[in-house]
């Protein structure tokens, strides 16, 4: 089946928490607030997808780039809708988008607790990268930001 694919706004905002909150495995991160949302969605226009599947939500995804490289994140497909090509779709949707914008390298996190989610990501020819390490500081805020 074919899933239609919808740019995700602001106006969704309460649809994808929804919906991510029904996803196993995902977590949220004070970076996941309506305000960030918003200001990742002016940053990132029509980067970032809702996919239905006869009138309902079923998956999301959101991405953006920095002018060099993409990002991914928030891939995720309810379990009721899983192997029928939603996560495939939704992402071959963002790696167009960012192609037609001159970006042509993505990298996502993958939590090292989510081994199903890492075997999707090489399935699909992702390469775990084991030349880097990735440092974070947080400046303000607690250990959710
Ligand atoms: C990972 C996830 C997004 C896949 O969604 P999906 O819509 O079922 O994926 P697709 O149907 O597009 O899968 C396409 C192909 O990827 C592979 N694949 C899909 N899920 C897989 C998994 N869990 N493990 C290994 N390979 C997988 C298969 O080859 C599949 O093709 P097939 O069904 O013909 O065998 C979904 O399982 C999910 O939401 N998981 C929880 C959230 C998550 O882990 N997100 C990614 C974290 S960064």
């Amino acid at each position: 089946m074919t899933p239609t694919l919808r740019t995700m706004s602001l106006d969704d905002y309460d649809a994808l928490i929804d919906l991510l909150r029904r996803t196993p495995g995902v977590t949220f991160r004070d970076a996941d607030s309506r305000e960030a949302t918003g200001r990742y969605l002016a940053r990132n226009p029509d980067l970032s997808f809702l996919a239905y599947c006869e009138g309902a939500l079923a998956g999301c995804v959101m991405s953006g780039h920095d002018g060099r490289r993409g990002y991914l994140q928030h891939l995720a497909v309810l379990p009721a809708f899983r192997r029928r090509g939603i996560a495939n779709a939704l992402v071959d949707r963002c790696l167009s988008e960012l192609e037609r914008l001159g970006i042509q390298k993505c990298h996502i996190d993958v939590l090292r607790g989510n081994p199903s989610g890492a075997a999707y990501w090489e399935s699909q020819g992702w390469q775990l990268r084991t030349d880097i390490h990735r440092y974070s500081l947080t400046r303000h805020g607690g250990a959710d930001a």
